[in-house]
Parts: C-alpha cells; structure tokens; sequence
C-alpha cells in the first residue's frame, strides 16, 4: 500500500481498479442481496461508484474493500453499498399521465366501492428515492379531497437507500426541480426559502405530514400487512431486477393490495408473462382480482 500513500499519508485510491473477478463478487453480492442486476457492461459504472467508498474508508483497493464489506463483519458498510450502488434519477410528476389517471379513473372507482368504510385510503410509494413521487401524490390526493366531502388517506413511502429517503425527509429541493410542478400546486404546497439566494424550496409542513418515510428493502424486509394498500406505484425499480426477483416481489406487493385496489408500473415495465393475481386496465395500470 505504500506506493499508494499520497504526501498526506492517505492511500491514493484514483490508482485503483476494479478487476472482472472482483467486479463478479460484488454484482454476485448485490444481486443476491439487494436484487439489483449489474451486467459486465456496468463495472465502470459500479467502479466510479465505489470508489467514493474507498476514499472514506482509506481503504486501499477494490479487493480489500470487498473483504471489509463481504465478510458480513461490517453490516453498517451495507447501507452505505446500498446508497451507491441504487440509481435513484425521479422527477415530480414522473410520467403525468399515471397522475391523470389517478384522479379521474382510480380514485373516483375507489371511493364508489368504499361506500360506507372510514378508514384511511392508503397509499404506498414502493422505491420513492428522493421523495419527489411521494410528494407528488401527496399533492394530488390533497387536490382530490378538497372536491369530496371526506376523503382521509395516507401515504407510506419507502427505499433500500437511507441517502435518498433523508433527503425525501428534509423535504428541500432545487428550484429547477420544481418545474414540472403547476404554478398553483406550487404556491399551495411549496415554501420559498428565506434566503433568496438559496435557489431551493421546501415542501409544506401538511404535505410533508400526509407522507411517512420508511426503509424497506424489497428482497429482505417485511412488507405492510396484508390486503392494507388500496394503490400502489412501483415505477422504475423493476427494471432492475431479474424475472424471478420480479415475480417474488411482485408476489408479496401484490398481497399487501386490498382486492379491487390498483398497482401502477413504470412505461417501461410490464407485468406480462408474471403470475400476478391482477388484470390490466390500462398498459401500466393493474387492479388487483
Ligand atoms: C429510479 S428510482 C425510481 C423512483 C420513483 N419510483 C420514480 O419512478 O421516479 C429507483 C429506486 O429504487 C430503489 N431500489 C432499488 N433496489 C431496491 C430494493 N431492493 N428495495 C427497495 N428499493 C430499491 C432505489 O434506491 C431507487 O431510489
């Protein structure tokens, strides 16, 4: 490691390289523990990513990071693997349409078979990354029970990366990433900062309130209790898994649904060929049998 040491004694990790077999033992690991699918053609990806952990760490190569972190002897180290190795790219109003469909389709179908139960409708962002999906049906929910007599409903919002759902927790984001938010959804829900210059805003104190944040990592945790969801949006997350993974997760997510409750996917993802208890409405929108 000594030809590694930098004037101030700290290891030079630019130099170092993540081998084929090393990168192996790394997409083999996180595959099996997280259900994210790394191709040979993501090791510079994953190399650039992780070398972010060695500088923290002062550790000196990919190798000895791998022993530091696949021994099991450091199970912190895989929150922190989990935070860098999750693509988290989201927008508000991510694929507008899923929204429109939302108020105009599923809600109003909810609300006529719930006739008579009081409960909550609740509502769970599976894979929520930063917050701005939560946000964003937050936002439209809030917008459809003002047209409504009584309209409760909660959302659950959950991510394998604690880096992501911190963030979604502050609830502060760029004023550019606000653009695709209307200029009347943004002056009801969104706080300037006091500080012009800060180029940020925040979400409202009784949005931020109507979103509960959690860890949940789809291959290990436990998942909401079942028939407990009326909707779900699981959208751009299983593009990263295998068929199989996508069948288990699907599997369990599916039964955390009320019968009659629906479950959107994103525009590239389908259910098509999955043993899934769900018919489709619409491409990417499935209610629950
Ligand atoms: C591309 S973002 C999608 C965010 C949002 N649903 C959207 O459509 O804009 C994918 C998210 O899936 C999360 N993710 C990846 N693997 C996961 C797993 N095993 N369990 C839970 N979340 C996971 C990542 O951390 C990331 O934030």
């Amino acid at each position: 490691m000594a030809d590694q040491l930098t004037t101030e004694g700290r290891v030079n990790i630019n130099t170092a390289h993540l081998s084929e077999r090393t990168f192996r033992k790394f997409s083999d690991f996180i595959h099996a523990r997280f259900g994210i699918k790394l191709p040979p053609a993501k090791r510079i990806m994953l190399e650039s990513r992780l070398r972010k952990r060695l500088r923290e760490l002062n550790i000196a190569d990919f190798d000895a990071y791998a022993e530091y972190v696949l021994s099991g002897n450091n199970p912190h180290e895989l929150i922190n693997m989990a935070d860098v190795v999750s693509t988290n790219k989201t927008d508000f109003f991510r694929e507008p349409y899923h929204f429109t469909l939302l108020s105009e389709l599923v809600l109003p179908d909810l609300l006529q078979k719930r006739h008579g139960r009081s409960k909550p409708l609740q509502v769970w962002s599976a894979a929520c990354s930063t917050g701005e999906e939560p946000y964003t049906l937050a936002m439209v929910l809030s917008e459809y029970a003002e047209t409504q007599e009584e309209f409760p409903f909660r959302i659950l919002a959950t991510d394998l990366s604690t880096r992501v759902l911190k963030h979604a927790g502050q609830a502060v984001y760029a004023e550019r990433r606000v653009a695709p938010i209307e200029m009347e959804l943004r002056r009801k829900y969104l706080l300037r900062s006091k500080d012009p210059g800060a180029g940020v805003v925040r979400i409202t104190p009784q949005l931020r309130k109507l979103v509960q944040f959690r860890r949940l990592n789809f291959l290990e945790d436990p998942y909401p209790e079942d028939h407990c969801m009326d909707v779900i949006f699981c959208r751009n997350v299983l593009i990263y898994f295998d068929r199989e993974t996508q069948q288990n997760i699907l599997s369990k997510m599916c039964a955390t649904l009320r019968p009659g409750g629906y479950l959107f996917v994103g525009h590239s993802e389908t259910l098509n060929g999955l043993n899934l208890p769900v018919k489709v409405v619409k491409s990417t929108l499935y209610r629950k049998l």
